[in-house]
C-alpha cells in the first residue's frame, strides 16, 4: 500500500485527468494542479513526494517550478514531462536538478518505472541520510574518501545520477579516482547485481576495437576460431565503463557513437543485431572539448558522452582532506604488508599539506605506502619522503605546483638559481641536492659545471659523499 502523495501539473485537463486516474489506479494519493500557482498552492498546502510537472505551463515552465521545488522542498522529488523532439530541455532539467523525465507522448509502464525509480531513489536517499545524521558528517562514499566541500557536491550528484541509466563524462586529472566514481555510479544503481564493464580504450589496438567492443562471429576472419562476445554484450544489464574514452581512434569512433546510440550491437562477420541494455559512463584526463576543436575526437560522439559532465577534483584544491586519505592509505598498507601502522610526524604532514600532488590521490596512496614499508620504529622518517616533497624548493618547482607566469622567465638563469638552492638546501652535499631536484647524480654534475658552480678539478666525482 503506497502512502505516497503525488503532484500531477499539467493545463491540459483531459491529460492530467487521464494521469490522475492512473495513478489512483496504482494506489496512489494524487493532487492535480492545471498552472504553477495552483502547484505552488498545493505544495505549501501539504507535503508531495513526487511533483510530475509538463514542461509548458500558462503561467511559467516547468524549470521554474523545478528550481522552486528544489530550494522550497529538497525532499520532493521531480519528473519533468516534455514534449517529443525537446531532448535537450530534459537534458537541462536534469542538470537542474530534476530525477528524471518523461518525452511524451509517453506510455504507462514507463511512466509507471519513472516513478518507482524515483521514489525509490528517495527512500534511499532518505535512508542514507539518516545514517549520516548518526555517523556524523559523511566522509566517504562506496570506495571514495573525502569530506571536503567539493568531495561531499561530488556524492551527491553520484548519488542522484547513479538510479538513472544518463550518460555520465567523468572529467579530472590522472589519480583524481575516475574509476572509483565510475564504480560507485554502478554499485549505487539497480544495475549493481549486473556487471561492470571497465575498458580501457588506449589499451586496444586499433585494428581489434571493433571485435573487443561488438564481438566475432566464428570464421570472421582466419584466426576467429571461435564465436566471443564484446564488451558490449558483456555488460548487457549492467554498466559499460569507457575508461580514456579520448584515446579512441577517429576511424571508430562513428561505430561507436552507432551502437551507443542504438543500443544494438552486431558482431563482426554476422549481420544479426542484438539489443543491449547498458548504462554508459566514460572518463577522460584529456579535454574532449579541445580534442573536438582539434579534430581528434568527433563532435557527435563528444555530445553523447557528454550528457552530464562530472568532474572529479584535484588533491591540491582539497587538502583539507589530506589527513583523513593519510589514515585510510595507512591503514590499508599497513594490514596489506602485515605491519603495524606508523605515525606520522607533523613535519612529514606539513610537507603533504604544501606539495602539489600532481598525481593526485595516486601518488599519495604510493608515498603512503613507501613511507608505511620503509618507517623504522613506528615513525614514518622524513628523509624517506621522496625528492620531490622534501625541502621548500621542491614544493615550488615540482610539476604541478610550478606556475609560469605570463612573463616567462630567464631559463638559464631559473636553473642555475635552482642549482643554487638545492646545494644550500643539502649543506654543499651534491649527491642529496641531485636527489632534491630529481635528477641523476651525473646530470646535476654535468648542470653545475655548466654554471661553473662545480671547479673542473672536482668531477667527476662519486655518489660517497652522500
Ligand atoms: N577519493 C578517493 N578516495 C580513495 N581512494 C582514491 C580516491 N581517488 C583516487 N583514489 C585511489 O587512487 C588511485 C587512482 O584512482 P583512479 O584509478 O580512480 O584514478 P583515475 O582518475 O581513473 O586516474 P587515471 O586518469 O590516471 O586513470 C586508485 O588506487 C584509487 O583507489
Ligand atoms: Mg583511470
Amino acid at each position: 500500500m503506497s502512502e505516497e502523495r503525488l503532484l500531477v501539473v499539467e493545463d491540459e485537463s483531459d491529460q492530467r485527468r487521464l494521469l490522475a486516474e492512473l495513478l489512483v489506479a496504482e494506489r496512489f494519493v494524487v493532487a492535480e494542479a492545471a498552472t504553477l500557482a495552483e502547484a505552488r498552492a498545493e505544495l505549501e498546502r501539504s507535503p508531495v513526494d513526487l511533483v510530475i510537472s509538463d514542461w509548458k505551463l500558462p503561467d511559467g515552465d516547468g524549470g521554474a517550478l523545478l528550481a522552486e521545488v528544489r530550494e522550497r522542498h529538497p525532499d520532493t522529488a521531480f519528473v519533468m514531462v516534455t514534449a517529443y523532439g525537446t531532448i535537450a530541455r530534459a537534458v537541462e532539467a536534469i542538470r537542474a536538478g530534476a530525477d528524471d523525465y518523461l518525452a511524451k507522448p509517453f506510455e504507462r509502464p514507463a511512466l509507471l518505472l519513472a516513478i518507482d525509480r524515483t521514489l525509490e531513489r528517495r527512500r534511499l536517499k532518505r535512508e542514507n541520510r539518516r545514517l549520516v545524521a548518526e555517523i556524523g558528517e559523511r566522509d566517504r562514499l562506496v570506495d571514495l574518501i573525502g569530506r571536503s566541500p567539493a568531495m561531499r557536491r561530488l556524492y551527491d550528484r553520484v548519488e542522484r545520477l547513479a538510479p538513472t541509466n544518463a550518460t555520465i563524462l567523468l572529467t579530472g586529472e590522472s589519480g583524481t579516482g575516475k574509476e572509483l566514481a565510475a564504480r560507485a555510479l554502478h554499485q549505487l544503481s539497480r544495475r549493481r547485481e549486473r556487471p561492470f564493464v571497465a575498458v580501457n580504450c588506449a589499451a586496444i589496438p586499433e585494428g581489434l576495437v571493433e571485435s573487443e567492443f561488438f564481438g566475432v562471429e566464428r570464421g570472421a576472419y582466419t584466426g576467429a576460431d571461435r564465436a566471443r562476445a564484446g564488451h558490449f554484450e558483456a555488460a548487457d544489464g549492467g554498466t559499460l565503463f569507457l575508461d580514456e574514452v579520448g584515446e579512441l581512434p577517429l576511424a571508430v569512433q562513428p561505430k561507436l557513437l552507432r551502437a551507443l546510440q542504438e543500443a544494438r550491437v552486431s558482431r563482426v562477420g554476422s549481420n544479426r543485431e542484438t539489443v543491449v541494455d547498458l548504462r554508459v559512463v566514460a572518463a577522460t584526463n584529456r579535454d574532449l572539448a579541445a580534442e573536438v576543436a582539434a579534430g581528434r575526437f568527433r563532435q557527435d560522439l563528444y555530445y553523447r558522452l557528454h550528457v552530464v559532465p562530472l568532474e572529479l577534483p584535484p588533491l591540491r584544491e582539497r587538502r583539507e582532506d589530506l589527513p583523513l586519505l593519510v589514515e585510510h592509505f595507512t591503514a590499508r598498507a599497513a594490514r596489506r604488508h602485515g605491519l603495524a601502522a606508523p605515525r606520522f610526524p607533523a613535519t612529514v604532514l606539513r610537507r603533504f599539506l604544501e606539495y602539489g600532488w600532481p598525481g593526485n590521490v595516486r601518488e599519495l596512496s604510493n608515498v603512503v605506502e613507501r613511507l608505511v614499508l620503509l618507517a623504522d620504529g613506528g615513525r614514518v622518517a622524513e628523509e624517506d619522503l621522496p625528492a620531490e616533497l622534501r625541502g621548500q624548493l621542491a614544493d615550488s618547482v615540482a610539476a604541478g605546483a610550478f606556475r609560469l607566469s605570463p612573463t616567462g622567465l630567464r631559463w638559464e638563469e631559473h636553473e642555475r638559481s635552482v642549482l643554487e638552492q638545492a646545494l644550500a638546501l643539502a649543506h654543499g652535499n651534491r649527491a642529496r641536492a641531485a636527489r632534491l631536484v630529481d635528477l641523476p647524480y651525473k646530470a646535476f654534475l654535468y648542470r653545475l659545471e655548466k654554471h661553473a658552480l662545480a671547479p673542473h678539478g672536482e668531477l667527476p666525482e662519486t655518489e660517497a659523499e652522500s
